[in-house]
């Protein structure tokens, strides 16, 4: 049997606005991949630096459509006992040894091998899900080439095969997002089956926007000299520039310690909310004259 998918969206602004209503903001660009992935039925990939909103646009396209969210958390070393499923060898062996003298072995096998004793993973959980589902790869860059190949199966015939037992072929497919930031890059045969997103900073108005959602409480004109200052600090060369996370954890803060100017005494005061390496803060601290 085929895996079947009815959309989750009827338009891009629906996408838009539906996103919204979990406080997501989209850009137009981001809607119209989601609405096309979830159309086409391709599993889309969002590569981009970090704390962008990969991982949160899977958990808002979820939430915003009362999906079920399932997450592979990609890091080294995984492999198909973390990411597909997995035999409960300590229950087998129990199982074994009970019956052990009152049955013959083929009977013992059949049961051993059995969906009693298998551990599933994100992979096959989402796949046998029959309610509406996101499934998240987050990280997928962290992963060893060879679970790609575990992928390819799952993503283009969206089943997967467990000798012992047969193919699980998914009655209903999920929408699949995949993060990467690009520590590697993925093979193009994982690309040839995904649609493609770059997700990059936000353009001012978008960030304003996405701050203002995130932390109401500020007033708006605070907002705008933290997403300035930060876009000046997004154009040093510095380790590691800060991302929409970060701008958002700056106005938590400033509202935290009552402030609600950006004055030089308030940047040099919570510049490590922004600038987690030292040689970072040195140099905006001398590039912005904060001495
Ligand atoms: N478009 C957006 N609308 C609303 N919030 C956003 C948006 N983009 C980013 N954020 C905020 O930024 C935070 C960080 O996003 P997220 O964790 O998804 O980043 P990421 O791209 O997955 O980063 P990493 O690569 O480090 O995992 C989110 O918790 C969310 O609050
Ligand atoms: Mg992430």
């Amino acid at each position: 049997m085929k895996a079947t998918q009815s959309p989750l969206f009827g338009s891009v602004d629906e996408v838009t606005e539906r996103l919204a209503s979990v406080g997501y903001l989209a850009s137009t660009a981001v809607a119209t991949t989601v609405y096309l992935a979830d159309r086409l039925g391709k599993p889309l990939l969002v590569e981009g630096p970090a704390g962008v909103g990969k991982t949160e646009l899977a958990k808002a396209v979820a939430a915003s459509t009362e999906s079920g969210l399932v997450r592979l958390q990609c890091y080294e070393g995984i492999d198909e006992a973390r990411a597909l499923y997995e035999w409960n060898h300590a229950k087998q062996l129990l199982r074994i040894t009970a019956g052990q003298g009152n049955e013959d072995w083929d009977a013992t096998r059949d049961d051993v091998f059995s969906e009693e004793f298998l551990l599933p993973r994100p992979l096959l959980t989402a796949i046998r899900r029959e309610d509406p589902t996101v499934l998240l790869i987050d990280e997928m860059d962290k992963a060893d080439v060879e679970v790609e190949g575990l992928l390819l199966e799952v993503l283009s015939d969206y089943q997967v095969s467990i000798p012992e037992m047969g193919t699980v072929t998914a009655t209903r497919k999920p929408f699949a997002l995949l993060t990467s930031n690009s520590t590697r890059e993925l093979s193009e045969a994982l690309k040839r089956r995904c649609l493609f997103l770059h997700l990059d900073f936000p353009d001012p108005d978008l960030e304003r926007r996405i701050v203002l959602t995130r932390v109401p409480e500020l007033p708006e004109s605070l907002v705008d000299s933290l997403v300035r200052t930060v876009r000046v600090l997004r154009a040093m060369e510095l380790r590691k520039v800060p991302s929409v996370a970060e701008t958002i954890d700056w106005g938590r803060t400033l509202l935290a310690l009552g402030m609600d100017t950006l004055d030089d005494e308030a940047v040099r005061a919570t510049l490590g909310v922004v600038l987690k390496h030292h040689s970072d803060q040195t140099k905006a601290t001398a590039e912005l004259r904060l001495n």
